[in-house]
């Protein structure tokens, strides 16, 4: 049995530090799965990481659902959450709650969508018909590209006050935890001591209750953004070129295929053949 949402909360009860990466296909959702990941997030940052969006603004519910079957074939042991993307929840209440539905039904456990206060009806309303839903404050990426671009979150006082209140009206509204993308590290860690709920932090600091990637970003395999709040644990970029690199002079050389690499006839069949074919 795969982890469920009580699952997480316990973590935070427990004081225990909670594990998030993004997937979104089969290959790797596997390996993040075998690795013991805790949730899998099949993000919107699909749109940029794996079709080379310029941001998460174009991506689709058909995109999402595709990417979300992909990581559940490949889950065992973790939670999976999906991204609503981009204005299939903000238009209305039914939009969300069946825009969810079709997540859950592609194999979610949970979805995600981004928005404060603002969003507290529609959570709720999505909770209420039985799905798990997390928060994301803080930095939102499909609306804040359109206007204020790439900033840290919660620098002045009053700024901080809105993001505390957001998170407070967010639990309130009953989701199971909240993202936080590009807070400052103090309010970060207020949030996570004011809710009840785990706070999962990308680029906000070592006191949230958990932590997300990108795992293309961890893996230095996207190399168009290199933001600072994200550690590389290897250039698997530079890898996988070398190796392309080696393929194509071993292609270019015939030193690939190999014997080891390919099929033979049977003796006597091949001498029938050319036989037949008289040569
Ligand atoms: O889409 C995504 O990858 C996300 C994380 C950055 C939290 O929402």
């Amino acid at each position: 049995m795969h982890k469920t949402v009580q699952d997480i909360i316990k973590l935070k009860k427990e004081k225990k530090k909670i594990s998030v990466i993004t997937s979104y296909d089969y290959t790797l959702a596997s390996l993040c799965d075998k690795a013991g990941i805790d949730v899998l997030l099949v993000g919107d940052s699909a749109g940029m990481v794996m079709l080379g969006y310029e941001n998460t603004i174009p991506v689709t519910m058909d995109q999402m659902c595709m990417f979300t079957e992909a990581v559940s074939r490949a889950r065992k042991n973790s939670l999976l959450v999906s991204d609503l993307p981009f204005m299939s929840y903000q238009a209305s209440i039914e939009d969300a709650i069946s825009n969810s539905g079709r997540l859950i039904k592609a194999g979610a456990d949970a979805i995600k969508l981004e928005g404060g206060s603002v969003m507290a009806e529609t959570i709720s309303a999505i909770v209420d018909v039985g799905i798990p839903v997390m928060g994301h404050i803080g930095l939102q990426p499909q609306t804040t590209m359109l206007s204020e671009g790439y900033k840290v979150q919660g620098k002045t006082k009053d700024s901080a006050m809105l993001l505390i209140k957001d998170a407070k009206e967010l639990e309130e509204a009953g989701v199971f935890s909240i993202a936080l993308e590009m807070v400052s590290h103090e309010v970060a860690k207020i949030i996570s001591e004011t809710i009840s709920i785990p706070t999962i932090g990308i680029g906000s600091g070592v006191n949230c209750d958990g932590q997300v990637l990108v795992l293309q970003d961890l893996l230095g395999m996207y190399d168009k953004i290199k933001p600072k709040f994200a550690k590389r644990y290897m250039n698997l970029s530079e890898d996988i070129v070398k190796s392309l690199e080696d393929y194509k002079k071993d292609v270019e050389s015939s030193v690939f295929p190999a014997e080891k690499n390919w099929f033979s006839m049977d003796d006597e069949e091949l001498k029938k053949l050319r036989e037949q074919i008289g040569s």
